[in-house]
């Protein structure tokens, strides 16, 4: 085994023990991110607004977090202004967090969480949206050849969904054989008003 194969596996190795120890914050799959169908129209005006997190693969800026939500709004023909808010669970303190995010193409966007991150590289995927309902979000990123590490999220726009609308956006990841398996649904129950 060469020595690069060898620091790769032990990246993956690294990434799933402190996975393992965060409490799963993040969720490492084997091999290069896997193609996607992406939109071929996005309507950022009908996407802005307030979405509720249906639920979503666990990450560690949410660890803990009940009642969260994110509220979009244009801020010029390509920039859209982010706002994450949410409860923690063990404080009961509302938190939240801004970002700003680029239109890079149909439901294509960089959102940068950090300061000086890049917004080049599109690291929101809408995979599908009615609007009005519900949002199935993707995010990919090849961290080595070997191993990558993924975001899902399903929003919708009210906090308590039906059933139908969990099972359209469900038959979305279905679609692009993106595992379910991970999703945890997020506490939206006893939330303030927003
Ligand atoms: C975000 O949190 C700050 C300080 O905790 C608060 O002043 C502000 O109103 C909050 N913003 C939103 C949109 O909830
Ligand atoms: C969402 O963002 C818009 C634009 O900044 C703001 O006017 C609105 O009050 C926000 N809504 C909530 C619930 O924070």
């Amino acid at each position: 085994m060469n020595h690069r194969s060898n620091s790769n596996l032990w990246l993956l190795a690294l990434m799933v023990v402190s996975g393992v120890c965060l409490g799963n914050a993040q969720v490492p799959f084997p091999g290069k991110c896997p193609e996607v169908e992406l939109l071929e129209t996005f309507d950022a005006e009908a996407y802005m607004g307030i979405w509720y997190e249906y639920s979503a693969y666990p990450n560690t800026f949410e660890i803990g977090q009940e009642c969260v939500y994110a509220n979009y709004s244009i801020v010029d023909s390509s920039t859209v202004s982010v706002v994450n808010g949410g409860i923690s669970g063990l404080s009961g303190q509302a938190t939240n967090a801004s970002a700003i995010a680029k239109v890079l193409g149909p439901g294509q966007l960089a959102v940068a969480f950090y300061e000086g991150q890049s917004l080049t590289k599109a690291n929101y995927l809408v995979l599908g949206t009615d609007y009005k309902s519900y949002a199935v979000v993707y995010s990919c990123t090849s961290v080595t050849p070997l191993a990558n590490i993924k975001f899902v999220w399903i929003l919708t726009r009210e906090r308590e969904p039906s059933s139908e609308t969990i099972a359209v956006a469900k038959k979305i990841l279905e679609d692009n054989k993106v595992s379910q398996e991970f999703l945890s649904t997020t506490v939206q129950k006893n939330c303030p008003q927003l």
